[in-house]
């Protein structure tokens, strides 16, 4: 279940809140490994010593809906301390003999909780003042505590904000301290590992590699492995960790599909073979993957003509280099918990055309997934301590269809040309200006459309450069950059001057939902 069963941790228990991933950062912020796992999932025979308090998250349920076929009450009776946040505190409450009411009116946002006694939960929580600014967003409330609870704090509209069972060490809060909003949220989910779980602090990114090295070796015993590198950092991390793990047992697999950015590839043979002196199988599949989207324009079609080819020259590869037992791929912990395996909750449908599927299947491959607890900053915080270069850590994602599904339409020689152009200009552009590392994600993208422009004299007739710049948290929702005019002016011109075959330059200000990132 996790990386080591005797690592101490804090278990969070999931009710489905948007923001219990939200949660188990801030306990790995504070350097103290955390563990996310469904109400629904966790039986009384998973509470074991390693952990050493107990997160019990938001959810969109009422605490009726709760029966104890969806969770097991007992879990609460383990002698640990529970920390329950908004409906974990109804639930909290409810299990343990108090009353919610039932409502239809939300209580959404900022409100100011008031301190009525100190606690080891809220000490320098409210600094020297009376009130803090706290985020709520809760319906149903409760409305009369357990026995040996007390109220810590309250609000204007939530009598019991902040509660404790000292002698049992329950502790229940009424908003979310997970969420920035809430002003030294942090402060009180510190003081509930530290002061009261008093859990040592075991989470830093060389414990992680330490542990990490010492697991991938036991797994792996005297076999080989092979990694599909695509010198993005998920790969690059993963790649890294098993050269130090394995060496030479290690077969990396990069294929350049065409659709790569410009330079790319020497980047990454530079990276891995030169500097890193990693076992680097390069692939140049570029005509193959040019013959078979010759004339395809759908969208779905491209993505799954290239996804087939890639797994076909895996297969190859995988024949080739002979006796490979291990696949290792760069799934990390947040597609774990969308998936069904850890939440039970629907796998998400807007990621399910990033995973390489069918590969372990049909290769009778066992797969190493030695990220799939780490959140993408701490891969990367990883990744640096692996003496990976900055460039590679922080760079921005790409798809691995590559450009071949920012062009929408047919694919043709001169259209790849002239996008790998593009693309270079606007991220040399975002890097020399210092923007982008402020940005998500950022690239250009050819429309299928000519248009009429003037140069010189001349009348042109061009194609239309679309550029996408967005800020996100994960991928999952997006809002476009805002640039400054003179920034867009500067790009356009660079783009258009330099460019033979662009005349028009576009800018996506569209969010995600509705759009995607990507185009297709
Ligand atoms: P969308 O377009 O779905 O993209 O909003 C969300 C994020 O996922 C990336 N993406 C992919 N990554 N293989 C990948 O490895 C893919 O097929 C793929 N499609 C989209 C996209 O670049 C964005 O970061």
């Amino acid at each position: 279940m996790s990386p080591d069963q005797n690592l101490d941790k804090v278990l969070i228990i999931d009710f489905g809140s948007q923001f219990t991933q939200l949660i188990a950062r801030r306990v790995r912020e504070l350097g103290v490994f955390s563990e996310i796992v469904s109400h629904k999932k966790i039986k009384l025979k998973d509470i074991n010593n390693s952990i050493k308090g107990i997160v019990l998250s938001g959810g969109p349920l009422n605490v009726y809906q709760i029966n104890k076929y969806s969770f097991d009450k007992k879990i609460l009776q383990f002698d640990v301390p529970v920390l329950g946040i908004c409906f974990g505190h109804q639930i909290l409450s409810k299990l343990n003999g108090g009353k919610v009411k039932q409502s239809k009116h939300r209580e959404f946002g900022l409100a100011n909780v008031y301190k009525k006694i100190n606690s080891p939960l809220t000490t320098n929580f409210f600094g020297n003042k009376k009130s803090k600014q706290v985020w709520m967003s809760h319906a149903d409330q409760v409305t009369k505590l357990p026995k040996n609870f007390k109220v810590l704090a309250s609000s204007t509209n939530s009598k019991f904000a902040i509660v404790e069972n000292k002698t049992k060490k329950y502790y229940g809060v009424q908003f979310h301290p997970e969420v920035t909003h809430t002003d030294n949220g942090k402060k009180l989910i510190s003081n509930f590992i530290f002061s009261i779980c008093k859990i040592k602090r075991n989470w830093t990114s060389k414990d992680q590699k330490k542990q990490l090295i010492k697991d991938l070796r036991q797994q792996i015993g005297n076999n080989k492995v092979i990694c599909a590198l695509s010198g993005g950092v998920d790969s690059s991390v993963v790649a890294q960790l098993l050269n130090k793990a394995i060496g030479k047992k290690l077969y990396c697999v990069f294929v350049n599909t065409g659709f790569l950015r410009k330079n790319e590839e020497v980047q990454v043979i530079q990276t891995f073979k030169r500097r890193l002196k990693i076992n680097l199988i390069y692939v140049n599949a570029e005509k193959e993957f040019f013959k078979k989207l010759k004339n395809v324009s759908d969208p779905e079609k491209k993505r799954k003509i290239i996804g087939n080819l890639f797994i076909k020259i895996f297969e190859q590869y995988s024949k080739k280099i002979k006796n490979v037992k291990f696949l290792a791929q760069g799934t990390l912990y947040p597609d774990l918990i969308e998936s069904k395996s850890v939440t039970g909750s629907q796998t998400s449908k807007i990621k399910s055309h990033h995973n390489v599927g069918g590969l372990p299947k049909k290769m009778n491959l066992k797969l190493v997934e030695p990220l799939k607890f780490l959140f993408k900053d701490e891969v990367r915080k990883l990744g640096l301590e692996l003496n990976l270069n900055k460039e590679i850590i922080s760079r921005h994602p790409f798809p691995g269809p590559g450009l071949a599904i920012r062009m929408p339409g047919i694919i043709n020689n001169e259209k790849i040309k002239i996008l790998k152009e593009a693309d270079y200009y606007f991220i040399q552009a975002l890097k020399n200006h210092g923007l982008y590392h402020k940005i998500w994600q950022a690239y250009a993208a050819l429309l299928p459309v000519k248009t009429v422009g003037v140069m010189g004299d001349n009348r042109t007739y061009e194609y239309i450069c679309l550029l996408r710049a967005i800020t996100s948290e994960d991928g999952m929702t997006a809002d476009y950059y805002e640039f400054k005019k003179s920034f867009m002016q500067s790009i356009s011109n660079k783009i258009v001057n330099s460019i033979r075959g662009i005349n028009r330059v576009v800018y996506d200000v569209t969010s995600k939902p509705p759009s995607t990132i990507e185009l297709e």
